[in-house]
C-alpha cells in the first residue's frame, strides 16, 4: 500500500488553513476543530457556493484574508456587507475559479477539501498540484480520479490525508506499519445502512418506491449534507467509498469488504496476514477524523468524547445483500473494472439523479436505473488525464439529465 503521507517528527507550530466548502457540514465541523486549536491553526481562506449568511458568520469569527464565493451575485452581496461592517480586510473572490484562485493567492499550509461532489474536483486537485497538505473529505474527485491525485501528490510533494471517516479509520489502523502491502490481507469498511437498511429483515428495493427526500435525508447516526445523506440512503455512499478505498490504498476490490454495522461505532477494520485485526472506533461525529487529520502525526482534542462500549452494549455486523441494494451493486461492478471512466460516469449520473430526486423530479427507486443506463452507454476506455475525465463527466451528466 502506498503511504498517503510521510510521518514527521516536527512539533506542530501554527499553520495556515483554507477550508473549501466551509459552509457545509464538514466545513463547519472543521472550523469547530480549528477554533479549539487557534494556537495551532489560523484560518486564512474560506469558500462556499452561495450561503453568504453562514459565510459572513464565519468571516466575523475568523477574519480570513480571502473568501471565495462561486455564485457571483452572492459574492457581490457579501462584499457589500463586509464593507458596511468594516470587514473589508477579507477580500472576496467570485466565480467558478474563485476557490482555485484562493489557493493560488494564499498558498496555505493546509487545505480542507470539503466541497460536495465533482464541483470540488478542480480546487482539490489544484491544492495537490501546489504541493499543500490536503485533508480530503470530498470523496467524489477521488472516485473519479484517485490515480491522478496520487500521481500529482508524488510529483508536487503534497500530503493527502483521508478525512472520509472509514478511510481515515483505515489510515489510522495502518499508520506506522512498514511494508503495508504485504502485511494487509483485507480492509473492512462499515456501513450504517442509512435510514432504510438497518432492520434484521432488509427491505426489497421496490418496496422503497414512495420514499420522500425528507425520509431519505433523515440519517439515524450522522448529521451530513443532503447529497451524502441520500447516497447513504441508497447505499451509493458505500459504493463510492469502496472505489475511493481501492484508489487511495491501491487495493483490488476483493481486498475491500463491506459490512453493515448499524451502530456506526467501528468505522473500519484492517485484517493483517498474521491473523491480527485492528479496528478504529469512535462516536459518529466527523470532528473525530477531521481532528485526526488536522493534528496528524500528533493528536489533539476534537470536542468529541470517547465511546463507552458499556453504554453501546452491542455491536452487530452482517454482510450486505446486493440484491436489495442496486446502487451498491453498480458501484461494486465498476470497482471491479478499475476504470476511472466508468467511475466518473457512475459518479456523474448519481449526482444528477440525486439532485433530481431532492428536487422532486425523480422517484427514489429510479436513481439506480438512471445510473445503470448511463453506465451501459459506451465503453470503459482508459483515461490517464484530467481533461478526458472532465469531458466524460460532462457527457454523463448530459445523458443522465436527459434520462431524468
Ligand atoms: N457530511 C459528512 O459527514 C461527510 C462525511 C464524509 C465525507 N463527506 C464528503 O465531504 C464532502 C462535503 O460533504 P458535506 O456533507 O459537508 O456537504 P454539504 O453540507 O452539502 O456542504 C457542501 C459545501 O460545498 C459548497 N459547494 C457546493 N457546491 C459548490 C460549488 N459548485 N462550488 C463551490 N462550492 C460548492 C457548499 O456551499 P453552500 O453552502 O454555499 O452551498 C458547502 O460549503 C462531500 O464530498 C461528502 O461526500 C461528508
Amino acid at each position: 500500500m502506498t503511504r498517503l503521507a510521510g510521518a514527521s517528527t516536527e512539533e506542530a507550530s501554527q499553520r495556515s488553513l483554507i477550508v473549501l466548502g466551509s459552509t457545509g457540514s464538514v466545513g463547519c465541523n472543521t472550523l469547530d476543530v480549528a477554533r479549539r486549536h487557534a494556537d495551532q491553526y489560523s484560518v486564512v481562506g474560506l469558500s462556499a457556493r452561495s450561503n453568504v449568511d453562514r459565510l459572513l458568520e464565519q468571516i466575523r469569527l475568523f477574519r480570513p484574508e480571502f473568501a471565495a464565493v462561486e455564485n457571483v451575485e452572492a459574492g457581490a452581496n457579501l462584499e457589500q456587507v463586509l464593507t458596511s461592517e468594516g470587514l473589508s480586510g477579507t477580500k472576496v473572490l467570485t466565480g467558478a475559479n474563485a476557490a482555485t484562485t484562493l489557493l493560488e493567492e494564499l498558498k496555505a499550509d493546509v487545505v480542507m477539501a470539503a466541497i460536495v461532489g465533482s464541483a470540488g474536483l478542480h480546487s482539490a486537485f489544484r491544492a495537490v498540484e501546489l504541493g499543500l497538505t490536503v485533508l480530503i473529505a470530498n470523496k467524489e474527485p477521488l472516485v473519479m480520479a484517485g490515480h491522478l491525485f496520487k500521481q500529482a501528490a508524488k510529483q508536487s510533494g503534497a500530503m493527502l490525508l483521508p478525512v472520509d471517516s472509514e478511510h481515515n479509520a483505515v489510515f489510522q489502523c495502518v499508520a506506522g506499519a512498514n511494508a503495508v502491502d504485504q502485511s494487509v490481507s483485507k480492509i473492512v469498511l462499515t456501513a450504517s445502512g442509512g435510514p432504510f437498511f438497518r432492520a434484521a429483515k432488509l427491505p426489497s428495493w421496490a418496496s422503497l418506491a414512495g420514499i420522500t427526500p425528507e425520509q431519505a435525508v433523515a440519517h439515524p447516526n450522522w448529521n451530513m449534507g443532503a447529497k451524502i445523506s441520500v447516497d447513504s440512503a441508497t447505499m451509493m455512499n458505500k459504493g463510492l467509498e469502496l472505489i475511493e478505498a481501492c484508489n487511495l490504498f491501491d487495493l483490488p476490490v476483493d481486498k475491500v469488504e463491506i459490512l453493515l454495522h448499524p451502530q456506526s461505532v467501528v468505522h473500519a477494520m484492517v485484517h493483517f496476514v498474521d491473523g491480527s485485526s485492528i479496528a478504529q472506533m469512535g462516536l459518529p461525529d466527523m470532528r473525530v477524523p477531521i481532528a485526526h487529520a488536522m493534528a496528524w502525526p500528533h493528536r489533539f482534542e476534537s470536542g468529541v468524547s470517547n465511546i463507552s462500549l458499556a453504554e453501546v452494549g452491542q455491536l452487530t455486523f452482517r454482510e450486505p445483500d446486493y440484491q436489495c441494494m442496486p446502487c451498491l451493486r453498480l458501484a461494486r461492478d465498476v470497482a471491479k473494472e478499475q476504470s476511472p471512466v466508468l467511475a466518473t460516469k457512475l459518479n456523474a449520473a448519481n449526482e444528477v439523479a440525486v439532485e433530481a430526486f431532492l428536487a422532486g423530479k425523480l422517484p427514489f427507486v429510479k436513481i439506480p436505473e438512471v445510473i445503470a443506463k448511463v453506465l451501459d452507454d459506451g465503453n470503459g476506455n482508459r483515461a490517464d488525464d484530467m481533461e478526458t475525465l472532465i469531458g466524460i463527466d460532462y457527457e454523463a451528466r448530459r445523458q443522465a439529465s436527459q434520462l431524468v
